[in-house]
């Protein structure tokens, strides 16, 4: 059975190459977080989230918005290898002037981890599911239904402690970006769990995708629904805990592929059926502050990417 890390680690490498695909959607990306700039004046220090290939980042750019600038992903080999590609391992540690270097090297810091991906839950929900295809199928969905009964309890549960926000994790400041990008992880995210459960329950991809979208109440897909709408939630109630009062957050997502809904990424929604004490701490989605785009996967699927914009309430 493939972890929740392998799953990304399989799905960079399959795009390494890709950079065909990338060309509108690394523009309209980058456009993204040039505007996040603009909103907050001058930022003294933000993170992009799902850097991986940095297919769709134009990293020296990025590097020389503020004088901190943290990547972030959860595969550290595509990030090492997306950072020697754009030059700036090179421009850090090899020939560049005393000056550059330094420069480079004060800006730029990585970290590798789960950005609120509840990866370990998902990881165990896999587990959890992945003997039933030895059942008969009759006997498989109530089984998957409650294992996505616990996986939304465990990540809707999950409560920091009230001390948690002040403590870094190794590596990140726990709190204090002027503002966070997370680059199409949102989707990373549900897809390994909507996938298993197309895939045990027999489902095709197409049919239970709209039909989730479409609110059926039909066994398993309110369970499902729930499953991700609690991932979608723990992912914004990480991003809003490294924020600073009136910090940013830039959401872009892919929200369809061949005009099918992935369901959770409607983060529009997702703040709608937020609990109240977590829904208080983003103060709304910014007006004018959506937008989308299209972007050709490869020859065959054609996605549509939203980009969201909301800010953290102030203090
Ligand atoms: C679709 S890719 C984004 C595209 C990427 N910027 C590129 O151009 O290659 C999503 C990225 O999010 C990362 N990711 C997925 N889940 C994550 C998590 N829970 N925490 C941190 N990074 C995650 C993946 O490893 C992957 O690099």
């Amino acid at each position: 059975m493939l972890q929740y890390i392998d799953i990304q680690n399989l799905a960079n490498r399959a795009t390494w190459d890709e950079g065909r695909y990338y060309q509108k959607h690394r523009q309209e990306s980058m456009s993204s977080l040039r505007q996040a700039v603009h909103l907050v004046g001058r930022p003294e220090q933000f993170l992009v989230v799902g850097v991986g290939n940095a297919n769709d980042l134009d990293l020296p750019e990025l590097v020389g918005m503020a004088p901190k600038v943290w990547l972030a992903d959860i595969d550290r080999a595509s990030v090492e290898r997306a950072l020697a590609r754009q030059g700036l391992r090179k421009r850090s540690q090899e020939g560049a002037p005393e000056a550059v270097r330094q420069d480079f090297q004060e800006r730029l810091r990585v970290w590798i981890g789960d950005a609120g991906g509840s990866a370990q839950e998902i990881d165990d929900f896999l587990r959890a599911v992945s003997p039933l295809s030895s059942r008969q199928r009759m006997e498989r969905r109530p089984v998957l239904a409650e294992a996505l009964q616990r996986l939304a309890q465990r990540v809707g549960d999950y409560q920091p402690g009230a001390d948690e926000a002040s403590v870094p994790e190794p590596g990140l400041p726990g709190t204090g970006f002027d503002f966070v990008v997370s680059q199409c992880v949102l989707s990373q995210i549900l897809w390994p769990v909507a996938q298993a459960v197309w895939e045990t329950a027999g489902i095709p991809w197409q049919e239970g995708q709209a039909k989730l979208a479409g609110g059926s109440q039909d066994p398993l897909y309110p369970e499902l629904a729930w499953a991700l709408r609690s991932l979608t939630l723990g992912h914004l109630a990480w991003v809003e805990r490294r924020l600073r009062p009136g910090g940013i957050l830039v959401l872009n997502t892919d929200v369809s592929w061949q005009g099918v809904p992935l369901y959770g990424t409607d983060v529009a929604a997702a703040l709608t059926n937020m609990p109240p004490s977590q829904g208080r701490k983003w103060a709304a989605l910014q007006p004018n502050g959506q937008k989308e785009w299209e972007w050709q996967l490869d020859e065959a699927t054609r996605a549509l990417v939203r980009s969201y914009r909301l800010k953290k309430a102030s203090l």
